[in-house]
């Protein structure tokens, strides 16, 4: 009978649809941009929706001050030159992250030194900061992956004691928080991204956020080729590229600001039935670090148990029509970046590298019904021998 063969077999798949991400744009969503559309104010030096964006986000985020551009690689670039970083630096780049965060070192001169990562949760630590840093160090970039805030306090605690200056990326992690305080304003300088894939998106789209006035205004005049805020608009202070978002960009993102608790309410109503309904299997649920309040969910990372077979799995799920993810290889395995970088031994990263899947967002924006179909189809693809190498 066919009910009993796995789909990767020919039997039936145990999964049918999940929702399309993005979601179609709301009505508040619709107003707005039609009132951008018909005021001919596209540009964020005509209108005002960037500006109020920014700050709408920055408050979101208990942050002072933001400023929008055109991607989260920009923003990171953004950071690191406010921070005055360039050739001759180092900044430490968890090895285990989009290439974005390593190349965006190189296009401001600096050199990525490419870090390992706990090999629970996926993070920097302490340890790994330190076995990474030089005379030249001259900040981090925490990655809060897949939603998941970085364990901030012991990151901060090294970076405070060396004098070195803390990003944090949080291209993922929009409305997250670490220790009862969102992401954003825990380190000197953060970015987000508003990229096709992202929590919130405008298709493309990046912000720099900080509690730094001062930071502030130079990563607004680099963003904006130079210029002071209210002065001439051929007045140029500083070497400056226009990087600006743009109003239609912020006219989507703003009403996704009130939005977004619900939406991360769902992927974790996802996270937390399918940890349930996974009970012992050979495949778990990626657990974060110690002090995380809220893990917004953009991804959700599952770790295989040794011995499986990664790329078997993968293709079994996919049949059963539970689309999963390999995820990123090591910024190290990327030739190009490694040939840039700084590399150092990542034994940690490198014994868990291949044992990770990943499930994107709109499998989580399904939330718990979607999760009891993932179970079902985890389990069946699990018990396989094949799942096991055999
Ligand atoms: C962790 C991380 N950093 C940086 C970026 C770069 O953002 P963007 O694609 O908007 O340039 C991304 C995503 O794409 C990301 O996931």
């Amino acid at each position: 009978m066919t009910i009993d063969l796995l789909a990767i077999d020919g039997g039936t798949a145990l999964c049918s649809s999940w929702p399309s991400w993005p979601p179609p744009l709301d009505a508040d969503q619709r107003a707005l941009v039609d009132d951008v559309l018909g005021s001919g104010l596209w540009g964020a030096a005509q209108g005002g929706l960037c500006e109020r964006f920014s700050e709408d986000f920055a408050a979101r985020h208990a942050a002072a001050h933001a400023v929008a551009v055109g991607n989260g690689t920009l923003a990171l670039f953004v950071a690191l030159r406010a921070l005055g970083i360039g050739p001759g630096d180092e900044v430490i780049v968890p090895v285990y992250t989009f290439v974005a965060c390593a190349t965006a070192v190189l296009l401001a001169g600096a050199t990525p030194v490419l870090t390992d990562v706990s090999a629970s949760h996926l993070h920097l630590t302490a340890e790994t900061i330190q076995e990474a840093m030089s005379p030249r160090t001259r900040a981090i970039m925490v990655v809060h992956l897949a939603g998941s805030p970085a364990p901030m306090a012991e990151i901060l605690d090294v970076a405070r004691t060396a004098g070195i200056a803390v990003i944090e990326d949080a291209a993922q992690a929009h409305g997250a928080a670490y220790d009862g305080r969102p992401v954003g304003a825990l380190g000197d300088v953060s970015t987000f991204s508003f990229q096709s894939s992202k929590a919130m998106t405008a298709g493309e789209g990046g912000l720099i956020v900080t509690d730094n006035a001062e930071l502030a205004a130079r990563a607004w005049s680099i963003a904006n080729v130079g210029r002071t805020r209210g002065g001439e608009w051929y007045g140029h202070q500083t070497i400056g590229w226009n990087l600006r978002m743009t109003e239609i960009q912020a006219a989507i993102l703003i009403p996704w600001i009130g939005r977004l608790d619900e939406e991360i309410a769902r992927r974790n109503e996802f996270a937390d039935a399918l940890a349930g309904e996974l009970g012992e299997t050979p495949i778990q649920v990626v657990a974060p670090p110690e002090g995380t309040t809220i893990d917004s969910r953009h991804l959700l990372m599952l770790r295989l148990a040794k011995g499986m077979s990664r790329d078997w799995v993968a293709r079994a799920l996919a049949a059963e029509g539970l689309p999963v993810d390999l995820g990123y290889p090591g910024l190290h395995r990327i030739e190009p970046v490694a040939m840039k970088s700084r590399r150092i031994r990542t034994p940690r990263f490198d014994a868990v590298a291949d044992r990770i899947i990943w499930l994107r967002q709109p499998v989580l924006m399904s939330g718990a019904d979607g999760a009891h179909a993932a179970a079902a189809a985890l389990h069946r693809v699990v018990t396989d021998r094949r799942a096991r190498g055999a």
